[in-house]
Parts: C-alpha cells; sequence; structure tokens
C-alpha cells in the first residue's frame, strides 16, 4: 500500500491525501493515468510509459502538469519515499479541479497529478506464474478510444469482477465478431499450434500496452514466429499456449479460458521463457 503519496505539489502520509470534489477526475473520468513496474528501486520501461501519457494528454487536449524531467524526479522520489524496491508506481493527470460542467473549463484551470507507489507481494506474484491464471471471456463494452488510457474504467471494473465471481483473474473481452480485443487490464496473446505468436496489432481499440511492445522486441530479436492481428475465442481455446502482458504482471501465462485448459493446462514453455527474459530487454532507468 502506498504510504506516502504526491498531491499538486506536496508528498502526504496517506490518511491526509486528499483531491477536490470539483477535481473532474472524480466528476467526469476525465483523467489519464499510468502504471510503471519498480525494479530494485527503479522505474521500468519509463521513457515509453511517459510517451505514452504524453499522447493521452494530447488526445484529451489536457495540459502536461510539469515538465517530463520533474515529473521524472516526482515518480522517484514517490518510490523512494514509498520504499519500493520491486511493485508499482501509479500516476494519474486529471483535467483540474472547476465548477462541475461538461466543456473544458477555461484556460486557468491546472491539471491535477497524484503519484503513489506499493511494493508487490513476490511470493503472491510468482505463485501465479507458476501456477497460470484463469480466463473468462466477456463482450468488450467499452467505448471507441480504448488507446487512450483514461480512468474511466467502468467496463474493464465490471469485467474484472465477472473474472472474479467465476474464480478466475483476468477478463478478455471480445469484439462484436467473436475476436479478442485485450484483457481488462492486460493484453491478449495466444500461441498457435504451429507455434506462431499472435496478438492483435494496435487501432483504437486496444491499448498500445508498453509490456506488449517490448514482448514484441523480444519476440523479433529470439527470431520466433510472430503475427499482428486479431484472434477468435476458438482460435485461443485451440491454442498451444495463451498469455497476458502488462506493466503490473510482466507475462503471465493463462492455462484455462471459459474453463477450457489450454496446452495441456500447465503454464507454456515460451510464456514462461519470455516471462523469464523480459528484463533483458527492457529498460530499467
Ligand atoms: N493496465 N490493456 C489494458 C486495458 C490495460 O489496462 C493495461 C494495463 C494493458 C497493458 O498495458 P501495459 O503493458 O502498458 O501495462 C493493456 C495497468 C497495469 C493497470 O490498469 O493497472
Amino acid at each position: 500500500m502506498s504510504r506516502i503519496a504526491y498531491v499538486n505539489g506536496r508528498y502526504l502520509p496517506r490518511a491526509e491525501a486528499k483531491v477536490a470534489v470539483e477535481d473532474r477526475g472524480y466528476q467526469f473520468a476525465d483523467g489519464v493515468y499510468e502504471v510503471c513496474e519498480v525494479k530494485g528501486g527503479r522505474p521500468v520501461d519509463e521513457r515509453r510509459h511517459m510517451a505514452r501519457l504524453d499522447r493521452s494528454l494530447k488526445e484529451l487536449r489536457i495540459a502536461r502538469p510539469m515538465s517530463p524531467a520533474a515529473l521524472s524526479v516526482v515518480l522517484r522520489e514517490t518510490i523512494r519515499r514509498n520504499r519500493v524496491t520491486d511493485g508499482i508506481v501509479y500516476l494519474q493527470v486529471t483535467r483540474g479541479v472547476a465548477p462541475r460542467d461538461f466543456p473544458f473549463p477555461g484556460n486557468g484551470t491546472r491539471p491535477s497529478l497524484v503519484v503513489t507507489a506499493r511494493n508487490y507481494d513476490p511470493a503472491r506474484l510468482e505463485q501465479q506464474a507458476a501456477e497460470g491464471i484463469a480466463v473468462v471471456t466477456v463482450p468488450d463494452i467499452r467505448w471507441q478510444r480504448v488507446d487512450i488510457k483514461t480512468v474511466a474504467l467502468l467496463p474493464n471494473v465490471l469485467a474484472k469482477q465477472a473474472a472474479r465471481d467465476q474464480g478466475a483473474r483476468e477478463a478478455w473481452l471480445v469484439d462484436a465478431q467473436g475476436r479478442v480485443t485485450e484483457g481488462a487490464s492486460s493484453n491478449a496473446w495466444i500461441i498457435t499450434r504451429d507455434g506462431k505468436l499472435i496478438t492483435r496489432g494496435l487501432g483504437q481499440d486496444i491499448l498500445s500496452g508498453i509490456t506488449r511492445s517490448v514482448v514484441i522486441d523480444l519476440v523479433r530479436a529470439q527470431g520466433l514466429a510472430f503475427e499482428e492481428r486479431a484472434f477468435t475465442v476458438e482460435e485461443a481455446y485451440a491454442a498451444r499456449e495463451a498469455f497476458v502482458t502488462s506493466a503490473s504482471q510482466i507475462v503471465l501465462p493463462v492455462v484455462r479460458i471459459d474453463g477450457r485448459p489450454i496446452g495441456n493446462g500447465a503454464p507454456g514453455l515460451i510464456a514462461s521463457a519470455l516471462r523469464r527474459d523480459y528484463h533483458r530487454y527492457a529498460e530499467i532507468g
């Protein structure tokens, strides 16, 4: 749990860390966020996360809360003050505080910035990776710009709860054509019977995952067969392996989809190797 939070210029104990009731993030989900892995006390893939943050802000015409160099200092200071060695750092930028009205507020409104950080439970993560996770499929009912990493995550919350209700850890979201878009908080991958890695191509219908992009670098460097395209739920059921990627989970093998075992029902060799090798390709700052 984050003990100290950075809130608009101050580092505060959690109990005192508060945002205004008229913050547009609270009222309209008018804001964006990033989650970065922390390893050895340092942020992982920070440059790619900051580039994606910049893009999300530009798409929504929210001003940068501070320069990239200053933001980098705040991230590191929040990691340090929370004594995070291996965990995550979370940052959220909203359009700021203004009387509730739908159009953007005037130019005087400053964006709000909150940063928190916490350690993982390493034993729990390793157990998950060793056992693999179950996934359930649910219809993708999100808006049409999920390439922007906004805090408007209600459909993802409902999908995740549907997974939990069925004893699974992740939900795979399925488009109107029966093809998987991505996970509720991860990108979705399969490996076909003939050994080809497949993940959906980038567009407005998935988040451009940072972990996904690093895994693609790794897959290419290792010369593995790889195709960026949508795959159906039926193809996923028939896959040799499946896995998800995200900053908080890195590569996590999927061993069951909708109750059906994937491959032999145990974490796959390729997914496990990608998990093991990931940090040799990631940038640890
Ligand atoms: N989730 N797709 C969705 C919908 C996500 O929410 C995430 C990340 C990803 C993976 O992106 P990345 O590899 O950059 O973490 C894909 C974060 C971890 C979260 O909301 O906690």
